[in-house]
């Protein structure tokens, strides 16, 4: 098969951005019964991106496969390939990316401002290059979202942080080992550190850093590719710098959010949907749960099961850092919990401002106060509605909502859906749903 090459045909389309995605104006969804059946996973979005960026420590070419096909993807690969990176894609899930001609930004990317991840260029350009530059950093609108622990690692390992022309811009002659206890658990300063630390001269120990599977695959790919990185999973790393580092072939880890999506609709929907090719350690938080309001769910090696009767029992929620509740499944858990029996509650500890999506669901009828960092919600029957996509787990808690209402319902501004979500309509269709995109 002749390699894809993914400059040209970005080149060619820059109007429309993405190579695998299409934006939709509206979804459509009807009510459709229980959703039945085997969906296969795809690769994590939040493995995926920093493993992209990491790839630009490397020399040599890096092949990452079970990238999923998405729309964060996609910007991650063009802001790389505008970089110099050479990126070809050698299947659907599967790019090389050579980064032997790759050069620092000489001015942020316009893109780097579409995704949060970008971030992540800064210690990927720092420690391969000794400067980065990004811009307004993009993502899920929670409130703030300060970076104020990455900068705090950049500079304990000897870089220079400042603002210039709307541009976050960090440099470094010489990074070398340090000692750095967050003060706060954050996913993205935990690898921003990492890659930055990677190739600093010296030890760098990391205390307090996320726990995140992610954050174990991004070790284990840096790993093979000659890094020496210990402890990813827990709450110390330590990381002893290489001058050099090589790329290597590497496979994703599945997307515990995706799959956690699927098995939320399929109780919502009072279905049975098993989700295959996945990690059940990585979801034990979501499975107990579910398990406690009634589901009956089957972990085997590398698929979940869970079946629905009836209705499940409402439950408690608090989201934390792993191994805690994922926060990034608490929309979607709070859409299940508003058809589900009694009385819940969600306390959001992670984006206080997670609940853009509640006057969403209100729409719908459902029966949700918001109290502090947390929502209180009697579970009921919903209806269809004009609704309107805030932000992406936003969008995946009222797409479940809609499949378990009654009623057509209407979701606007659906892309932002795309950002992290594979296939969604066709996995979603194949499992019974009612749903059309216009
Ligand atoms: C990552 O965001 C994920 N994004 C988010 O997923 C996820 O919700 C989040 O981790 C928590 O699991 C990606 O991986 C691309 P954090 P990140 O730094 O790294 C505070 C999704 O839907 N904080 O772990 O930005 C912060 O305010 C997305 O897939 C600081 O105070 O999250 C928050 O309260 C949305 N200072 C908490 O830490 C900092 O410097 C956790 O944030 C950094 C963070």
């Amino acid at each position: 098969m002749r390699p894809f090459c993914y400059k040209t045909v970005y080149a060619k389309k820059k109007t429309r951005l993405c190579r695998v995605g299409f934006y939709m104006e509206k979804l459509i969804v009807r009510p459709c019964g229980a959703l039945r059946g085997r969906v296969g996973i795809g690769g994590s979005k939040n493995a995926a991106l920093p493993i992209l960026a990491a790839t630009l420590l490397c020399e040599g070419p890096s092949l990452i496969g079970n990238l999923p096909a998405i729309r964060d993807v996609e910007l991650a690969l063009a802001i790389l390939s505008g970089m110099g990176v050479a990126v070809t894609r050698v299947d659907r899930a599967t790019y090389e990316l050579n980064t032997n001609h790759a050069f620092p930004p000489a001015q942020p990317d316009p893109l780097t401002g579409r995704m949060r991840a970008s971030a992540y260029l800064l210690g990927a350009c720092l420690g391969r290059f000794g400067v980065g530059r990004v811009g307004c950093i993009g993502g899920c609108d929670f409130g703030g979202r300060p970076i104020d622990q990455h900068i705090k690692a950049f500079v304990a390992l000897g870089a220079t942080v400042s603002v210039e022309d709307e541009a976050i811009c960090v440099r470094a002659d010489h990074l070398h080992g340090a000692a750095i206890t967050f003060d706060t658990v954050s996913v993205g300063a935990t690898v921003n550190a990492m890659l930055a630390a990677v190739r600093a001269e010296g030890e760098t120990v990391l205390r307090n850093v996320a726990r995140e599977p992610h954050i174990v695959d991004l070790a284990a790919y840096l790993n093979r590719c000659g890094a020496d990185i210990r402890g990813a999973g827990t709450a110390t790393i330590r990381i002893r710098g290489v001058k050099t580092l090589r790329g290597c072939s590497y496979s994703v880890i599945p997307d515990m959010i995706e799959a956690g999506t699927y098995l939320l609709a399929a109780a919502a929907t009072q279905g049975a949907v098993t989700v295959m090719g996945v990690d059940p350690t990585h979801l034990s938080p979501l499975t107990d749960v579910l398990r406690k309001m009634g589901a009956d769910v089957d972990c085997e090696e590398r698929r979940i099961s869970l079946f629905a009767t009836a209705r499940l029992r409402g439950s408690t929620i608090t989201t934390a850092p792993f191994p805690g509740f994922p926060t990034d499944l608490q929309p979607p858990m709070a859409a299940l919990f508003s058809v589900s029996l009694g009385e819940s509650r969600v306390c959001e500890t992670i984006w206080r401002h997670r609940f853009r999506y509640v006057e969403e669901l209100q729409k719908m009828g459902a029966d949700i106060r918001l109290q502090g960092d947390g929502a209180c919600i009697q579970g009921g029957q919903l209806h269809g509605a004009e609704l309107c996509v805030p932000d992406l787990r936003a969008g995946a808690a009222l797409l479940i909502a809609a499949c378990a209402a009654e009623g057509e319902s209407v979701l606007h501004s659906p892309s932002y859906i795309e950002r992290g979500y594979e296939d969604l309509l066709l996995k979603l269709r194949a499992l019974g749903a009612d749903i059309s995109a216009v």
